[in-house]
């Protein structure tokens, strides 16, 4: 069928198979661009399927030829309906590691549940034996307690005082002032349940006691600061206690792993726009200016740059470089003094009437579509796609 975007503020309820595959062969061309990377060789992905994980996946499969498992929740296709984005990512990157010979299969379900972790071993087991990454990218707004079945909700709001700033509406370009309401004791606690890194140890002990990590295995998960000028909303807002805990819980994941030289590390990511990002009040103002700034200091990167550089520049090298809270910075060009000085200048400044020129909101915008494979050069969205489209190695 003739597939076209369908767009409901943040969200995009269709998807394009074509599309989605071509971004996803874009990523591989790049990490095929760059020298091999002496890194993992059998790779656990959970959150697999789009932004940082997906890009994750990318880099271990076609930057050191590694076998990857990738978990995620992605809606399948059903006749006259398009599947989710992940969903079209995943089978776009299954059939090109495919053809290459490199082993990849997907489990699509919950990965909070005790079945999925569960279903993933017996994986493992029968099929790699024992991993040497485990790649923890899981970005979810909801999420059902294994232990008790409750359903807990993550929030994005201040701590302590309601926060006003201006943020923008993508499609229409407006710029106008939100006010969000501080979060209660119980929003902080559910996020921190949601986002927080409960579920990250639980993976980890699963797969330690069922004896299928190497010695010297590693895992990452993935975390955000940025700038002074979001961290009402997200660092020192509710999102941000939940990173806290994330944070905190590597040394725990690190300590459980002493008899096997495990290490368990958090990597502090670039801001980006993902399905998450575009979520998050004042963050996509943020990101449609601090793009303009990066690129024209010639230091914008995408997740597969990013995580690419997480790889070769960081995390296979013989002594890892961390700041002294013990985190990975992949976002030190964000974060860079004369980056931040112009955005900061750009955002008192920043109008309906201004953005177009001071901002990168085309970027924005062209990037927000691309997560769903729509606006993908080369690309003809006139010729009918099989919205079908299935991934080729799925549990
Ligand atoms: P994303 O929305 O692109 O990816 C989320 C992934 O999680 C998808 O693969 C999705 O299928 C999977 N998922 C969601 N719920 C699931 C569930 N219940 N079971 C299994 N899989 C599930 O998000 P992203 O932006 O790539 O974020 C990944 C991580 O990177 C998050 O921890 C996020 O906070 C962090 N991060 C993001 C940014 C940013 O700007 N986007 C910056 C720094 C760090
Ligand atoms: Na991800």
């Amino acid at each position: 069928m003739i597939i076209e975007p369908r767009t409901r503020g943040f969200i995009c309820t269709t998807a394009h198979p074509v599309g989605c595959a071509e971004n996803v062969k874009n990523q591989i061309d790049y990490i095929k661009s760059k020298k091999t990377i002496n890194g993992p060789k059998k790779v656990l992905v959970i959150g697999a399927s789009t932004g940082f994980g997906l890009a994750s996946r990318i880099t271990s499969a076609f930057g050191s030829h590694a076998a990857t498992i990738g978990v995620f929740f992605e809606k399948p296709p059903a006749e006259g309906k398009t599947a989710s984005a992940g969903w079209y990512n995943t089978a776009g990157f299954e059939t090109a590691a495919h053809k290459e010979g490199i082993y990849a299969k997907s489990i699509n379900g919950d990965a909070f549940s005790n079945d999925i972790k569960r279903e993933t071993i017996e994986l493992i087991k029968k099929d790699l034996g024992k991993i040497d990454l485990l790649i923890y990218s899981l970005a979810s707004p909801v999420r059902t307690h294994p232990d008790n079945g409750k359903r807990f909700r993550s929030t994005l709001k201040p701590i302590g005082a309601s926060y006003t700033n201006k943020t923008v509406d993508f499609h229409t370009g407006n710029v106008n002032e939100v006010s969000i309401e501080p979060g209660t004791d119980e929003d902080i606690e559910n996020t921190v349940t949601v986002m927080g890194g409960d579920d990250w140890q639980r993976w980890v002990s699963a797969l330690q006691e069922a004896d299928v990590l190497t010695k010297d295995f590693k895992t990452v998960a993935y975390s955000y600061i940025g700038p002074e000028l979001t961290e009402p909303v997200y660092r020192k807002g509710t999102i941000g206690r939940a990173k806290d805990d994330l944070e905190k819980t590597a040394f725990t994941i690190t300590d459980a792993l002493k008899d096997i030289d495990g290490k368990a590390y958090v990597s502090v990511n670039k801001a980006l726009v993902t399905q998450s990002s575009s979520a998050i009040p004042v963050i996509p103002l943020y990101i449609s200016l601090l793009y303009k700034v990066m690129k024209a200091e010639g230091l914008q990167e995408g997740c597969i740059e990013q995580i690419h550089r997480l790889f070769n520049d960081r995390l296979y090298l013989d002594e890892i470089p961390t700041d002294e809270e013990g985190r990975i910075r992949i976002d030190d060009w964000e974060m860079k003094a004369n980056i931040q000085e112009q955005v900061a200048k750009l955002w008192e400044e920043a109008t309906t009437e201004t953005l177009p020129k001071i901002g990168d909101l085309d970027g924005y915008t062209t990037e927000f579509y691309n997560l769903f494979g729509f606006r993908v050069p080369n690309v003809d969205y006139t010729k009918e796609a099989d919205e079908m489209t299935g991934i080729p190695s799925i549990t």
